[in-house]
């Protein structure tokens, strides 16, 4: 999400944090901020929006002597983009500085925890818990306190330390959230992502999890969680600079989709504690969710799909009658709102015109409306009642992946809650949703890791003309945002279709060899989809059909079958859209396509 660079060398500090950023901009940030330690104490400087405001505040780092210090982007996840919430922050006497990404999962308990030692907080972030927490552990030895803390702090973090009694070092920590060290001429760097330190040297290290390097200006010793010393290997990097930004991967697009397991984990885990979902920012007692007549919810392109899954999973789960509306249709069509219904807008950017000018329209009239946003502190999220974070990160690609199925674990936390709160599902079944939950991200992995099969598919659609997505219930949601991927990134004409809905008209296009992929994931409507696939076949078509483990009887019927591993039925969407994401990058790959920035096509839509 963020992005970290820490240096310690020969040369002066603050012009290369600030260069390494610079290579880091891609993550997207809000604000930035440096720490160096000018031979007295930690200076830190900060400015919110783009990093140039950083150089310019600090003369291209000439206003902070010093050889050692860390620097950081912040994509904001805990609190709004300001000066105070951006990295670095200190503990209470300035004498630590830590910056910081990921999540803290447990930030809260922690704060009251510290907040009773008398610690005082200034930001609203879950990183200043990790200065006041090393802080309390600090007894003269970094390492001890580093270790300390590591054993409280749950979640997934990279850490970038400076501790003002031991400025000869800088300390970088790993916990499921990449870090990697480099070792130049001049001195040593850390940095969340290699572009940063390519400039100075192409010998790195990758930190594993759970693991701490001290850097000196003359070399670098590898920790433990228990603060035992341990060996490491260089790696010598060759990809060009392009290529490192992307973290090795061809395209952002492949990136973001192998992130999806680690952004799905980012947007669940915060949530469920003690067996219960907790959305702390939402802000709504039982009584309010109880209240709640009817939901709208209006989104556009990807995020609208995600809506038309969230419209069954609400509806089964909580009982609630959901409409999901396209929010450049909602806008004009005068919708009938009533005093208790709840308008959620679906939006990665935050700032899609029509959705803002959904919001907007639904404010107006004054019903109750809630953001489920992935970037923090944009137009949607601030405008809106209340928010809901996805914490993707920054997506680059114009095609969705990780934010969309970002999007859907906040629905499902959001349906969860909402049954909760209406008492329409017991105890047991909840405790069944958050299990299948938490199997998600590895599931998600496993899907990700069976590549080559969907990559050697794709390569015989290079040339398809149509290609038709279908199935019933949520899985005609699925192919939704299958036959959208496809058709935004290869230029192939793809529709979605409701299976049932086919005789009435669309079956006619059918002819011989045309793909048809039919997601057949719902356990109950597996035999009146068969049906339709055996209609298709009968006609011509070529059969994809994506389907849950264990469903043998589809082989019968399709031409080629992908299975995707057994889950909630609610929940079958964040398994199956994967392979249709791979099917999608691999035809527009294949195809010799612009994958990351397909013709005709903006990321974030700010225009009617
Ligand atoms: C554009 C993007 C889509 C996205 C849609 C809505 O069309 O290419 O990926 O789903 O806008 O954007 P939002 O930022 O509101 O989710």
């Amino acid at each position: 999400m963020c992005g970290i660079v820490g240096y310690i060398g020969e040369a002066q500090a603050a012009p290369i944090l600030l260069d390494g950023l610079s290579k880091l901009e891609y993550r997207g940030y809000d604000s930035a901020g440096i720490a160096v330690y000018d031979g007295e104490e930690i200076r830190v400087q900060k400015a919110t929006g783009r990093l140039k405001a950083l150089s310019e505040l600090t003369h291209d780092g000439a206003t902070m002597p010093g050889v050692s210090g860390i620097g950081h982007t912040r994509w904001a996840t805990h609190g709004a983009p300001s000066n105070v919430n951006a990295h670095p922050h200190y503990n209470q006497d300035k004498t630590i500085a830590v910056v910081h990404n990921g999540i803290i999962e447990n930030y809260m308990k922690l704060r009251k925890y510290l907040e009773g030692k008398g610690c005082q907080f200034v930001s609203e972030t879950d990183t200043e818990v990790v200065a006041h927490l090393l802080a309390r552990y600090y007894k003269g030895d970094p390492l001890e306190a580093v270790t300390k803390a590591m054993h409280r702090m749950e979640g997934s973090y990279a850490l970038g330390i400076i501790f003002k009694d031991h400025a000869d070092k800088v300390y970088a920590v790993r916990k499921d959230s990449p870090m990697i060290v480099g070792h130049g001429k001049d001195g040593n760097l850390i940095a969340s992502d290699v572009p940063a330190v390519l400039k100075y040297t192409r010998k790195v290290y990758f930190i594993q999890n759970e693991e701490i390097a001290a850097l000196t200006k003359e070399g670098i010793t590898f920790f433990n969680v228990d603060g035992d010393e341990i060996a490491k290997e260089p790696t010598t990097i060759d990809w060009d600079v392009n290529a490192a930004e992307k973290g090795g991967y061809e395209h952002f697009m492949l990136k973001e989709m192998y992130e999806q397991p680690q952004t799905v984990k980012d947007t669940l885990n915060p949530r469920i504690r003690d067996g219960e979902v907790v959305i702390e920012e939402l802000g709504m007692e039982d009584g309010e969710i109880c209240a709640v007549n009817r939901i709208h919810i209006v989104a556009c392109g990807s995020a609208y799909h995600a809506g038309v899954t969230a419209k069954y999973v609400f509806e089964g789960l909580a009982r609630v009658p959901v409409e999901v509306d396209l929010a450049s249709e909602f806008r004009y069509r005068n919708p009938i709102l009533q005093q208790d219904d709840l308008v959620i807008i679906i939006s990665q950017s935050g700032e899609t015109a029509d959705s803002l000018a959904a919001l907007r329209e639904a404010k107006a009239r004054g019903i109750k409306t809630l953001g489920i946003v992935n970037v923090v502190g944009s137009s949607i999220a601030r405008e809106a009642d209340r928010v809901m974070y996805t914490w993707a990160g920054p997506e680059i690609a114009v095609a969705t992946t990780k934010a969309y199925s970002a999007q859907l674990i906040a629905e499902y936390l959001l349906a969860i809650k909402f049954a909760q709160a209406r008492n329409t599902v017991s105890a047991q079944e909840v405790e069944g949703l958050l299990r299948d939950l938490q199997k998600l991200p590895e599931q998600i992995e496993m899907l990700l890791g069976n590549k080559g099969r969907i990559q050697h598919f794709a390569n015989r659609y290079i040339a398809a003309k149509d290609v038709f997505f279908v199935g019933r219930g949520i899985d005609y949601a699925i192919s939704m945002e299958g036959s959208l991927k496809l058709k935004e990134i290869s230029y192939i004409h793809s529709e979605a279709y409701a299976a049932g809905e086919l005789k009435h008209g669309t079956i006619s296009l059918i002819e011989e060899g045309t793909l048809v992929a039919a997601v057949v994931t719902q356990e109950e409507l597996y035999k009146k989809t068969i049906s339709n696939i055996v209609e298709l076949r009968s006609r011509g078509a070529f059969v994809l059909a994506v389907t849950n483990t264990g469903n043998r009887e589809i082989e019968k019927a399709a031409d080629y079958v992908i299975y995707i591993p057994q889950t909630n039925w609610y929940f079958t969407n964040s398994l199956a859209i994967i392979p249709l994401q791979l099917f999608s990058y691999y035809v527009s790959v294949g195809k010799g396509c612009d994958v990351d920035k397909p013709r005709n096509l903006a990321k974030s839509v700010t225009v009617e």
